[in-house]
């Protein structure tokens, strides 16, 4: 991707924690989801998308143990999601089903899609993970997620290389990473604990040539 673009429409905005200024996190919007960090009230939409989707999403994901599926887990999740992010080292949004807020509807979070382990100085680069939906898979919706993600880490977080690591047998994933413009930079045995398993992993990355090092955040 040369030039990131996006249909999303971010805005830094700032907010006072007494001595300290901090960026609040940014809220992406694309024609059919709203991508943000959780809130408190969204305890209960992000428990309800992953209980939906134990079956779906178990061979991709970790192995989770069951208080994962419990408000009171999400509830200090998110508040260490907020933490992470003030110090610069995550952004990991959820994904909410645009047409259902502006209907009113119940507040439906349809998958994740969050930049992990934040380096700076350097390195600037940071790791992609996502995850949609059973229900939702094969409208390109998560390639419309990644775009405004993409487009996000390049300009509001400012990060030079952005890496995604998929298992060899996920196809789709790799094929939308492709998509997406990442490129295959190697091969890792037993990378990631999946499912219970160590695992290898295909290793991707996607850089932004345009990145200036006068707007470095040190
Ligand atoms: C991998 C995963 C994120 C893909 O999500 P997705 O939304 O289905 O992926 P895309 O956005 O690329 O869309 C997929 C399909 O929709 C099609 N599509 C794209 N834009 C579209 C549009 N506007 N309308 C209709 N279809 C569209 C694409 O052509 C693609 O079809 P194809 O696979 O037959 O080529 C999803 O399958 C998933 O979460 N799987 C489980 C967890 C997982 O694998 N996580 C990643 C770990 S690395």
């Amino acid at each position: 991707m040369n030039s990131p673009t996006t249909s999303a429409l971010t805005t830094t905005v700032w907010k006072n924690w007494g001595h300290i200024d901090v960026p609040a996190p940014p809220v992406l919007v694309t024609p059919r989801l709203i991508l943000r960090l959780p809130g408190d009230a969204d305890a209960s939409a992000i428990v309800r998308y992953y209980d939906r989707n134990r079956v779906h999403l178990a061979p991709w994901e970790p192995a989770r143990a069951d208080a994962f599926y419990t408000e009171a887990f999400w509830r200090r999740q998110i508040a260490h999601l907020h933490g992470e992010f003030s110090h610069d080292r995550s952004c990991r949004f959820f994904l909410f089903d645009r047409a259902a807020e502006s209907r009113g509807e119940e507040r439906t979070v349809v998958g994740n899609a969050g930049l992990s382990n934040v380096v700076r100085g350097v390195a600037q680069f940071a790791t992609l993970g996502y995850g949609l939906g059973a229900a939702q898979q094969g409208r390109g919706l998560m390639f419309e997620a990644l775009e405004a993600v993409l487009a996000c880490a390049f300009s509001d977080l400012h990060l030079h290389r952005i890496a995604a690591n998929y298992l060899p047998r996920n196809e789709r994933s790799g094929k939308l990473l492709r998509r997406l413009g990442f490129t295959v930079e190697g091969y890792a045995r037993d990378y990631l604990k999946i499912n219970g398993r160590w695992e290898d992993h295909v290793l991707t990355a996607l850089t932004n040539p345009d990145w200036r090092d006068d707007e470095d955040t040190g």
